[in-house]
C-alpha cells in the first residue's frame, strides 16, 4: 500500500443508502499514488467490499482483543477481515473516551488485528487540557509506547495523530504544531524500528480535515495523509481531499 493514505472514518454514520456515496467516489478513477481507505460501520463492510471490488481499501473502526468468545456486542478482527476489511482503526479518542480504552487495551487489540491479517490504524493525540499544560509530546510518546504492540512489523502499521480538541470541532492545529508532533512521532518510530522501518509507517493527521485545509496540512513535513471523519461521508467532500494528497509533494 502507498505511504500516501487518505482514510475516511464514517464513525456511527451510514446505512445502505450511504453506499451511493462510495459509488460516486468510484465513478471516476481515483488519482494514482494515493491509497484510499474507508472505515464504515461494520454493518456496511461486506456490501461496500462488493461495491468497491478492490478499488479502495476498507477497514473496521474497532475490534476486540480476543479472537472469539462471550463478548456481547463486540466484533472480532477475523470477522472484519472476512467482511472485506484490510485495516482497523484502533484507539480512536472516541473509543478511549466513551469506552475507557487504555493504551494496553489498544495494544492488545492491535495484536488481535495483526493475527487476523489486518493492519491497525492506531490513533493517538492530546486533549486540550494536555496541550495547554505543555504535555502534548509527553502524551503522544506515552501513547506511542503503550498502544503500538511489541513485535509489530512497521510495514503492518498506520499511525494517526488526532488532537482530541480538533476532532469534529472545526479547529485544527497550526502547521507548526502538526509538524512538531509528527517529527516527534517519526523520531519515536525510528528509535523503535530504525529509520528504514519508521519510513514505512504512514503517519496520518486527523481532526477537522476538509477540502479547504487539506493542501496546507499535506504540505507539513512527515504528514503522509489524513484520517477524515465528517468530510469523508460525502464523495463531494472527500474526493478533493484525496486529490490534494495526490498533488502534495
Ligand atoms: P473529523 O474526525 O474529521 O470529523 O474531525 C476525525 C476523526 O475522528 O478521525
Amino acid at each position: 500500500m502507498a505511504r500516501k493514505l487518505a482514510a475516511g472514518n464514517w464513525k456511527m454514520n451510514g446505512i445502505g443508502e450511504s453506499l451511493a456515496e462510495v459509488a460516486l467516489l468510484l465513478a471516476d478513477p481515483l488519482p494514482a499514488g494515493v491509497a484510499v481507505l474507508i472505515c464504515p460501520p461494520a454493518t456496511l463492510l461486506h456490501r461496500m467490499a462488493v461495491l468497491a471490488a478492490g478499488r479502495i481499501a476498507l477497514g473496521g473502526q474497532d475490534c476486540h482483543a480476543a479472537a472469539a468468545g462471550a463478548h456481547t456486542g463486540d466484533i472480532a478482527a477475523a470477522m472484519l477481515a472476512e467482511a472485506g476489511a484490510s485495516h482497523v482503526i484502533l484507539g480512536h479518542s472516541e473509543r478511549r473516551a466513551d469506552h475507557g480504552e487504555t493504551d494496553a487495551q489498544v495494544a492488545a487489540k492491535a495484536q488481535a488485528a495483526l493475527a487476523a491479517g489486518l493492519v491497525p490504524v492506531i490513533c493517538l493525540g492530546e486533549t486540550l487540557a494536555e496541550r495547554q499544560a505543555g504535555a502534548t509530546l509527553d502524551v503522544v510518546a506515552r501513547q506511542l509506547a503503550g498502544s503500538v504492540p511489541d513485535g509489530i512489523a512497521p510495514a503492518r502499521l498506520v499511525l494517526a495523530y488526532e488532537p482530541v480538541w480538533a476532532i469534529g470541532s472545526g479547529l485544527t492545529p497550526t502547521p507548526d504544531q502538526i509538524a512538531e508532533v509528527h517529527a516527534a512521532l517519526r523520531a519515536g518510530l525510528s528509535a523503535r524500528f530504525g529509520a528504514a522501518g519508521a519510513a514505512q509507517v504512514p503517519l496520518l493527521y486527523g481532526g477537522s480535515v476538509k477540502a479547504s485545509n487539506a493542501a496546507a496540512i499535506f504540505a507539513v513535513p512527515e504528514v503522509d495523509g489524513a484520517l477524515v471523519g465528517g468530510a469523508s461521508l460525502k464523495a463531494a467532500d472527500f474526493r478533493p481531499i484525496v486529490a490534494a494528497l495526490a498533488a502534495a509533494a
